[in-house]
C-alpha cells in the first residue's frame, strides 16, 4: 500500500475509473511490456477480486489468452460456492498460438470446484455447416449457457497482435484498420472511441449479452496495450479493469 501510495496509483485508478466510465480500476504497479512478473501480479489481483464476487449459481464466461491464463493460475484452490459452471465465451478464435478459452475454462473451473462446458466449433465454417452447428442440441445447449452468463473474464488486445495471432489474411487486417479498429475484446474489433467496427467470425457471447451482463472483469496490461484497453472502455457500466501502472499512465494521457 505504500508503494501504491508514493506512486499514486489510487490517484490513476480514479482518474481512469471517472475518464473511461469503470465501476472499479485497479493497478499493479509495474509494467508488464517490459517485467514478464508483472502480469503474473495482474492476474494474482484479478483473482482476488473475482473470488470476492462469485456468488452461488454464477455462470463464469471466460475468454482465451496470456492475461486471462494468468488469472486463473492466480485463482486459488477451492471455493465454497454451489452449482458454479464455467464456459468459453466463445467458439475457438485463434490459429495456432492463442491460449484457447476453453483450456481456460476447464482449468478455472477445475480451481473452483465448478462444473464446465465446452464449444467446440471449427474457426471458419461455411454458411451451411454453421446453420447445422448451431441446430446440435449439445451447441444449443452451451450456446445458451453462454448467453446466461452473469460474470465475465476478458482480456483485451491490440488489433494488430490479434490479427497476427488469429492469422487474419492482409485483405482482412487492413480493412479493420481503415475503419480504425485499435483494440479487440471478446472477438469484438474497437475504435478508438469505442465504436464496434469488427466482429471475428465464430459463435457464443454476442455484444447484446455483454452490454446486460451483472459482472465483467476485464484484464490486460502492458504500455503497448494503453490504447486497446481504453479503445475497449467501459460499454457497460458493471465493467471493472485490471490493469498495470505502465498501461494505465497511458491511458491517463488518452483520456
Ligand atoms: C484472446 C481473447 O484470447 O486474448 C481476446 O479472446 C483478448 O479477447 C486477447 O483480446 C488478449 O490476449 P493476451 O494474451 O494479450 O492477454
Amino acid at each position: 500500500d505504500f508503494i501504491r501510495e508514493i506512486k499514486g496509483l489510487s490517484f490513476i485508478e480514479d482518474t481512469i475509473k471517472s475518464g473511461l466510465g469503470f465501476k472499479k480500476v485497479i493497478v499493479v504497479p509495474g509494467n508488464a511490456d517490459e517485467d514478464k512478473d508483472v502480469i503474473k501480479e495482474m492476474g494474482r489481483a484479478g483473482a482476488l477480486y473475482v473470488k470476492g464476487i462469485i456468488k452461488d449459481n454464477d455462470i463464469i464466461a471466460v475468454t482465451g489468452g496470456t492475461s486471462v491464463n494468468e488469472l486463473v493460475k492466480g485463482m486459488p484452490q477451492g471455493m465454497n460456492k454451489s452449482n458454479l459452471l464455467v464456459v468459453p465465451a466463445r467458439g475457438g478464435m485463434g490459429r495456432l498460438v492463442e491460449i484457447q478459452a476453453s483450456t481456460l475454462a476447464q482449468r478455472l473451473a477445475e480451481k473452483l470446484g465448478a462444473g464446465y462446458k465446452l464449444l467446440h466449433v471449427p474457426d471458419v465454417m461455411s454458411k451451411a455447416t454453421f446453420e447445422t452447428i448451431i441446430n446440435e442440441p449439445s451447441i444449443k445447449d452451451i450456446i445458451e449457457s453462454i448467453q446466461n452468463a452473469n460474470l465475465l473474464i476478458h482480456g483485451i488486445g491490440r488489433t494488430d497482435e490479434m490479427a497476427k495471432r488469429r492469422g487474419l489474411s492482409d485483405k482482412e487486417f487492413e480493412e479493420l484498420t481503415e475503419k480504425g479498429a485499435v483494440g479487440e475484446a471478446f472477438g469484438y474489433y474497437f475504435d478508438k472511441d469505442g465504436n464496434i467496427v469488427g466482429k471475428a467470425s465464430t459463435i457464443g457471447l454476442n455484444f447484446e449479452n455483454v452490454k446486460n451482463i451483472d459482472n465483467i472483469v476485464a484484464i490486460a496490461g502492458g504500455s503497448g496495450k494503453a490504447i486497446a484497453i481504453s479503445a475497449a472502455k467501459s460499454f457497460n457500466k458493471n465493467c471493472i479493469l485490471v490493469t498495470d501502472e505502465g498501461a494505465a499512465k497511458e491511458i491517463v494521457k488518452l483520456i
